[in-house]
């Protein structure tokens, strides 16, 4: 093994952690043009990382962690990017002891927002800058091009926002990387963005299984469909990555992939903190939380072996002319386009109120812009966004602004004759029916919460509103008559 000792000050970053991710961000950064220091616990990924691709760039490695850090130039900039969680303090406090006042830590892992508001304060009481930058476009993203979304002090992005702006994708020549706001600003709409990820992958594969027992396709046969979505308002990564899933056949049976795959989804986690996340903010991301219990529902082992065998009344969905066939396909791709902009108005929702209650100030026109290129949820459809908000940042409901209205409107028909369809057939599509409940919830002009109200008041004397004078009111229901009384 060889052993790397860097001139001091020769580097213009440096990557802690040379795993698939840190090997390919720090590939893109010296293709770019910066002096990369490179760094791992293991020497062995160094190695192997100068081996592979030394020639490919300007390198600086260390075999040191004494050395990684002298090779930078000041104020030096050193990206983590390590199994996120301890690990990621662990580094930091090596890295600090290391550093000197004014240098900058940037976490690229999918951490936590509150660790990354807690690891920024951390850092700014030893001088030094804390950026946690949300990165998304896996493997080939960090290779080529990733959406960026750095959060920190303003100071840092001056020194860091051009390199990553290098680095990152670009959508009509506009990069995918804005700086998105304080301490942990940036993890935090990373960790939207993954649960609108989820949200966006259940609904394609809600859609499959519809075009599935509807049509008695073949997984190849909706690959062409998924193909032919891609050409029109749907045009979008995943859909487009889905097609060719489908078409994958297995090598040693011949049989469709998708088949031989066991049906339990799993997940590292960012899916369910945007949904722990959402209900602290007490903000209703129901695409995202279906999605989300999806995955669970389809990991729970004991429930389902128990749940085999349950009669559920079921009629099979029969649809037999081409033309009901070509319809049913026209209403499946409806659904699936309504009940995606539910999910990015919620998640868009969820980023409003994250900003409201840790003081951010976020652009989401901006945001939804260096959406656009590299990362996962990639799609047409952000352009729109990123328009909707840059007409109005202060827009209260996505979906209700345009084109999105109009849209929904137009596949709302759609989408009430699938969820019913699915329903009557016993196929699970949990985000569809409960984009179709929240879009009725939030046109209603009254609720049933009215009730709700009642009820909690009769139990507990939680008090209610009344829709006719102000105050606060109480019904005695214990005494005689049931009195009200005004508590204020
Ligand atoms: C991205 C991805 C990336 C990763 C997810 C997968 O934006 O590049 O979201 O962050 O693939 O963490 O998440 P799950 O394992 O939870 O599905």
């Amino acid at each position: 093994m060889t052993t790397f000792v860097p001139e001091a000050s020769t580097a213009d970053i440096g990557v802690y952690g040379l795993g698939v991710m840190g090997a390919n961000l720090a590939r893109n950064l010296a293709r770019n043009g910066y002096a990369t220091a490179v760094f791992n616990r293991t020497p062995a990924r160094t190695d192997r990382l100068i081996r592979e691709h030394g020639g490919e760039a300007a390198f600086v490695p260390s075999s040191a962690l004494e050395d990684f850090v002298a090779s930078l130039r000041a104020p030096r900039v050193a990206i983590i990017m390590v199994q996120a969680g301890p690990a990621t303090d662990a580094v930091m406090e090596q890295l600090a002891a290391l550093m000197d006042e004014g240098d900058i830590i940037v976490d690229c892992g999918n951490s936590l927002f509150t660790d990354t508001i807690r690891r920024e304060k951390w850092a700014a009481e030893r001088g030094l800058h804390f950026v946690g930058a949300g990165v998304s476009g896996g493997e080939e993203g960090a290779l080529w091009g990733p959406s960026i979304m750095p959060g920190g002090t303003p100071a840092s992005y001056e020194r860091l926002g051009p390199m990553f702006e290098a680095i990152s994708a670009t959508y009509d020549g506009v990069p995918c990387c804005t700086y998105i706001g304080a301490n942990g600003a940036g993890h935090f709409v990373k960790m939207v963005h993954n649960g609108i990820e989820y949200a966006d992958m259940q609904v394609i594969a809600e859609a499959y299984t519809l075009l599935r027992e509807g049509l008695g396709a073949t997984p190849a046969q909706i690959a062409d469909i998924f193909a032919a979505w891609n050409q029109g308002e749907l045009n979008s990564y995943l859909i487009e990555i889905t097609a060719e899933v489908l078409r994958q056949v297995d090598a040693s049976t011949g049989a469709p992939l998708v088949d031989l795959i066991v049906d339990a989804a799993s997940q590292k986690g960012t899916g369910k903190w945007t949904v722990q996340t959402a209900l602290d903010l007490a903000v209703p991301v129901t695409a995202i939380g279906e999605a989300t219990f999806a995955r669970g529902a389809s990991s729970g082992s004991a429930q389902r072996a128990a749940g085999q065998g349950l009669d559920g009344n079921t009629a099979p969905l029969v649809i037999e002319t081409d033309e009901a066939r070509a319809a049913f396909v026209e209403d499946v791709r409806r659904a699936l386009f309504a009940s995606k902009i539910v999910a990015y108005s919620q998640g868009f929702d969820e980023i409003g109120a994250g900003a409201a209650e840790y003081g951010w100030d976020i652009d989401k026109g901006a945001l939804a812009r260096i959406w656009r290129a590299g990362c996962i949820i990639r799609a047409a459809f952000l352009d729109d966004i990123t328009r909707a908000y840059e007409a109005d940042p202060a827009l209260p409901l996505l979906l209700a602004a345009e084109p999105f209205a109009t849209r929904f409107e137009e596949c709302a028909p759609a989408l009430r004759r699938i969820v019913s369809q699915a329903a009557l057939a016993g196929v699970p599509i949990p985000v569809f029916a409960s984009s179709l409940a929240y879009f009725d919830q939030i046109r209603a002009t009254r609720l049933p919460a009215a009730l709700i109200q009642a009820q909690r008041d009769f139990f507990g004397s939680h008090t209610y509103r009344r829709v006719d004078r102000e105050g606060i009111f109480h019904t005695l229901w214990a005494e005689p008559g049931r009195p009200e009384e005004q508590w204020g």
